[in-house]
């Protein structure tokens, strides 16, 4: 098949193509069959190892691309993307951040080292009342620019603005020059909403957390559909 007659085929991993092994299976041989049909890309809030690993753990297929750490990296056989790096590091402060984060919230308790990248810096929530918006006008208020992601009521990712799955799956369908009507997004938390918001297709799968069934709620199109099967079914 032509190459740009390829679907772009964008999925999340846990809890979307992983979370029940059957399902999981029962697709992984449907796309085996169709292999040269699309690109294969998962969009993960995992780092690239913990990904990988996974991809081990649940017998996945091996993808064209990965976008890990919450599209904050971009992968191709092994290789780090450099020109998406170079474009989601403007205006991106790291270290400022990290220092307001660990001096002015207790309530956000850092994740692994392994979960952090250069482009991302990961809590967990352990106090909820009104701490993301006290974060994002802290950031506001020090000028520093960057999105915050909310998911699965506890994960906060804090990451460069023009860094997140939606515009990682936008570069990749620039790159590969792929249409909006050829490219499939599926996903079932906070950090997958940001694939929604771009005009291709989405499938958010029917056990999706609350925050992007409410996301669902207020701004569904009809190039949404909200699946009745759970996971990979
Ligand atoms: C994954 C990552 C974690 C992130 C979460 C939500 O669980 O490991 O760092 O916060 O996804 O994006
Ligand atoms: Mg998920």
């Amino acid at each position: 098949m032509n190459v740009n007659k390829q679907v772009l085929l964008v999925t999340d991993l846990d809890n979307t193509l992983v979370g029940n092994n059957v399902a999981t299976k029962k697709l992984n041989q449907y796309l085996c069959t169709h292999r040269l049909d699309y690109i294969l890309v998962y969009a993960t809030g995992r780092s690239y190892n913990s990904a990988k690993q996974l991809m081990l753990e649940r017998e996945l297929l091996e993808p064209n691309y990965w976008m890990t750490g919450v599209g904050t990296e971009i992968y191709a056989q092994d290789q780090l993307d450099f020109v998406w790096a170079d474009k989601i590091s403007v205006d991106w402060n790291r270290n400022a951040i990290a220092s307001l984060v660990t001096t002015q919230f207790p309530q956000l308790k850092l994740q692994v080292k392994e979960e952090q990248n250069a482009w991302k810096l990961s809590f967990n929530l352990l106090d909820f009342l009104g701490t993301i918006d006290q974060l994002v006008s802290s950031l506001q208020a020090k000028q520093l620019k960057a999105q915050v992601i909310f998911s699965s009521n506890v994960d906060v990712d804090i990451l460069p603005v023009n860094a997140n799955k939606g515009n990682a799956m936008r570069y990749l369908q620039n790159k590969l020059g792929i249409a909006n009507n050829r490219t499939l997004v599926c996903g079932d938390s906070g950090n997958d909403i940001s694939m929604f918001q771009q005009p291709a297709y989405g499938v958010i799968v029917n056990n999706a957390q609350i925050e992007l069934v409410k996301w669902y709620q207020a701004h569904a199109e009809e190039r949404h559909y909200f699946a009745e099967s759970a996971y990979a079914s």
